[in-house]
């Protein structure tokens, strides 16, 4: 299929009319067949949904082309697309035509979602799937919006730029994305096929601002720099081996973990000062030595602020299983147990355990050297982010920046407020009158736990932006008998943590 979107513009217009008018919203779709069906659905199960569905009425027709991947019957999506018509979806490269029936040629859904500039909805083309494929997707396959195009989505900074680079674009679901906070957007992929279909939810969405370029890593933006970069690289590791498979959409060619480290040793020469990188990754735990290390290592070489955390670690083993069955190949078949074969010898070549998987954000300093070095796990679920993580990794920036301005001295003149979502917890001994365990618990964010000692609770209980902290602290040492200055010197570094992470605010 190709799709010439400059010359489909009239016919992409028609179809966005036609699927506001049919009322194509991502509720409206799994009210369709029901939220069971669709919970199959997203299992990569069609069959629940292809018998509930009515493929009479405009929506069940276009939900069954174009997200169970069935043909219909071609007047039916005449009426269903009465704008576009059979003649225009063909045109589009949506369908193909065989007698009385319209074949699907690419999946196409809605997209709800919520940021910090609002609600929206779009509708995104991609490929179709393996479900409506009834094979193994071909190795240019051009993803929807998966699980970690979500994720990558909801950690977006939002703050008005006038530029972003989105590398590895796939469908666009991610310059789309940016497209509501940034002026412009340069959209890269090694693979035209992506590129097209980038370029045609732009269009489709009307989505102003964002330009597609060809070509891998960098390449295509050679000399420029962006305020943002944001990628959902291709990051998974796969055996370099005849007979594997490489898929585009997941795995850049590279052996290992290279692909995700020339990411962020590349971005440095594409942001500028101050512009901020946000990306996906894996990385490898070799002969016992650490994974987030070895991404310390790579940073090393870069003069850039880093965030990164580990939301997973998966063994080698797990990992191959995970991303064989992801490219369609059956457990307890002799196919996938060769590629098991292959994936664990490329794990074995370069002593690879583990694997983990997490959120890298980078940003170059507005001037001098990097002050920001933070790698952590934090594998626990997240706290309640009703607009993503966004908001929440911009303001740790700010409150990094505010707080390693600040000497001792500075930070014990301020006045502190503890953040509105933060609780604290105590855990008593039955019986007992004094609590055993003490923690403050955070409700948004990265939903975090920290730990309270008897002179901090007192202090952070106090800290409602009235007293200094040195004051509280002097107050904190009468009441237990202790030294004044000893206790704020004992203090001063949990502050500055719970100040970072957003427990504690300047207030
Ligand atoms: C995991 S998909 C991400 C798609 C989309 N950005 C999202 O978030 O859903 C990775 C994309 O990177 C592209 N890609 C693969 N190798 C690349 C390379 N060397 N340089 C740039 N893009 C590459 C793939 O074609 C694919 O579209």
């Amino acid at each position: 299929m190709g799709l010439n979107v400059a010359v489909t513009s009239d016919l992409l217009a028609a179809l966005r009319d036609d699927l506001f008018s049919a009322d194509y919203t991502a509720d409206n779709l799994d009210a369709v067949w029901g939220s069971d069906a669709a919970s199959a659905l997203r299992r990569g199960q069609r069959e629940p949904a292809r018998r509930a569905v009515d493929p009479g009425p405009r929506l069940g027709t276009i939900a069954t082309a174009f997200v169970l991947g069935l043909p219909v019957d071609r007047s039916r999506l005449g009426d269903a697309l009465p704008l576009l018509g059979v003649d225009g979806a063909v045109e589009l490269g949506l369908v193909r035509l065989d007698g009385a029936l319209a074949f699907p040629l690419l999946d196409l859904r809605p997209h709800a979602f919520v940021d910090e500039a609002g609600v929206g909805g779009w509708w995104i083309a991609s490929d179709l799937g393996e479900a409506a494929l009834r094979h193994a997707i071909p190795e240019n396959h051009v993803l929807g919006v998966g699980g970690a195009s979500l994720t990558l989505a909801g950690l977006m900074v939002g703050e008005r730029v006038d530029s972003v680079l989105d590398l590895g674009t796939g469908c666009g679901i991610q310059a789309l994305h940016s497209a509501r906070h940034s002026r412009r957007v340069v959209a890269t992929d090694i693979s035209d096929r992506a590129l097209e279909l980038a370029a045609f939810n732009a269009r489709l969405n009307g989505a102003a601002g964002i330009e597609t370029r060809a070509g891998s890593l960098f390449e295509p933006v050679a000399g420029e720099r962006f305020d943002r970069i944001v990628s959902n690289p291709p990051f998974v590791i796969t055996p370099r081996t005849d007979g594997v498979p490489a898929y585009e959409y997941r795995d850049g060619g590279l052996v290992g973990d290279a692909l995700v480290a020339s990411v962020i040793r590349g971005a440095e020469q594409h942001l500028v000062p101050g512009g901020i990188a946000q990306l996906l990754g894996n990385w490898e735990y070799r002969d016992g030595d650490d994974g987030l290390e070895r991404v310390g290592g790579w940073l090393d070489s870069t003069g850039l602020d880093a965030w990164v955390v580990e939301r997973e670690v998966q063994d080698a083993a797990l990992y191959a299983e995970t991303w064989i069955r992801d490219g369609g190949v059956l457990p307890r078949t002799d196919e996938f147990d060769r590629m098991y074969g292959a994936w664990l010898d490329d794990f074995a070549a370069r002593g690879v355990t583990q694997i983990g998987f997490g959120y890298v954000t980078l940003r170059r300093p507005a001037e001098g050297a990097p002050t920001l070095r933070r790698l952590e796990r934090l594998d626990g679920q997240l706290g309640h982010n009703p607009t993503g993580l966004g908001a929440h990794i911009s303001a740790t920036l700010a409150a990094h920046d505010a707080q390693h301005a600040m000497t001792d001295g500075g930070l014990a003149a301020a006045t502190l407020v503890v953040a509105g979502d933060v609780t604290e917890q105590r855990h008593y001994w039955p019986g007992d009158e004094h609590p055993t365990v003490m923690d403050l618990r955070q409700g948004g964010g990265f939903g975090r736990t920290f730990p309270l000692g008897t002179a901090l609770a007192a202090v952070v209980g106090a800290c409602d932006g009235d007293l200094p902290l040195g004051a509280i602290c002097a107050a904190v040492a009468d009441l237990l008998d202790v030294d004044g200055a000893e206790l704020l010197a004992e203090v001063l570094p949990s502050v500055r943590e719970l100040l970072m992470v957003g427990m504690l605010r300047l207030g």
